[in-house]
């Protein structure tokens, strides 16, 4: 589903990826670890087509991802809607006046019909658990209720892969055990997870796959 063949990057005159080969099937989840700066999250941008490669191929499901695909914009579309990505950093994702429009956005961009709209946000909010926090504006909530909310936003898209960059970063132990156990139910259900973690625990309850990305910019899978 996911292929990269000798993929390179570099931002400037700094390497961040270097020769990287990855393969990933539907239904795997792929745990990502390494040391800072290695380029595990210029990996993740790759592989969200915000980033190209400078060298080599990224191919989703057989069709290259590149900026003359992206540029078509039904392919676009599709390619962003087929691939959750969550943030490191949950504040650069959330925009709207209220939780409850911030879930819709994503549905609405889609040109989903208005009860297919309403359906998938109100499935969200509940299963997040984030009903009552539907009016609040998303930039005065807590960092593990921002979380939350990101996840449901991405979620509503109902994505087919879902990228987490340090998901359980920052979040109390009661809301690390409710992700970890969203992200295993997602995985059962079929679905593919690729997770950047330094977190054992979560490496190992949610990974069926590991690869290491080392200070000289290379993956290798273990
Ligand atoms: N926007 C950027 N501009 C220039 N260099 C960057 C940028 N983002 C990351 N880098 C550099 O690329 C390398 C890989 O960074 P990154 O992918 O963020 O690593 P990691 O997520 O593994 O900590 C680092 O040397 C970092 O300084
Ligand atoms: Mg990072």
């Amino acid at each position: 589903m996911i292929e990269l063949e000798n993929v390179c990057f570099a931002y400037e005159k700094e390497i961040a990826l270097r020769y990287v080969n990855l393969h990933i099937e539907k239904g795997d989840s792929v745990v990502i670890q390494g040391p800072n700066g290695c380029g595990k999250s210029t990996l993740i941008r790759l592989l969200n087509g915000i980033i190209f490669p400078s060298e080599g191929r990224y191919l989703y499901q057989g069709h290259e991802i590149n900026e003359k695909a992206l540029k078509d914009s039904r392919f676009a579309k599709w390619f962003h809607q087929q691939m959750g990505y969550v943030f490191q950093n949950a504040d650069t994702q959330l925009f709207c006046g209220s939780v409850e429009e911030e879930i819709a956005f994503g549905p609405t961009q889609m040109g989903l019909p208005e009860s297919e709209i309403q359906k998938r946000t109100e499935d969200c909010l509940r299963l997040f658990g984030i009903e009552k926090l539907r009016e609040r504006p998303p930039y005065h909530l807590s960092g593990g209720e921002k979380r939350k909310v990101s996840l449901a936003c991405i979620l509503s898209l109902n994505p087919e892969v879902l990228i987490l960059d340090e998901p359980l970063a920052g979040l109390d132990e009661k809301t690390q055990e409710f992700l970890i156990g969203f992200l295993k139910s997602f995985h059962k259900a079929g679905k593919t997870l690729i997770t950047i973690t330094h977190n054992r625990e979560l490496a190992h309850t949610i990974g069926t796959r590991f690869a290491v990305m080392n200070e000289e910019h290379e993956l290798n899978m273990l």
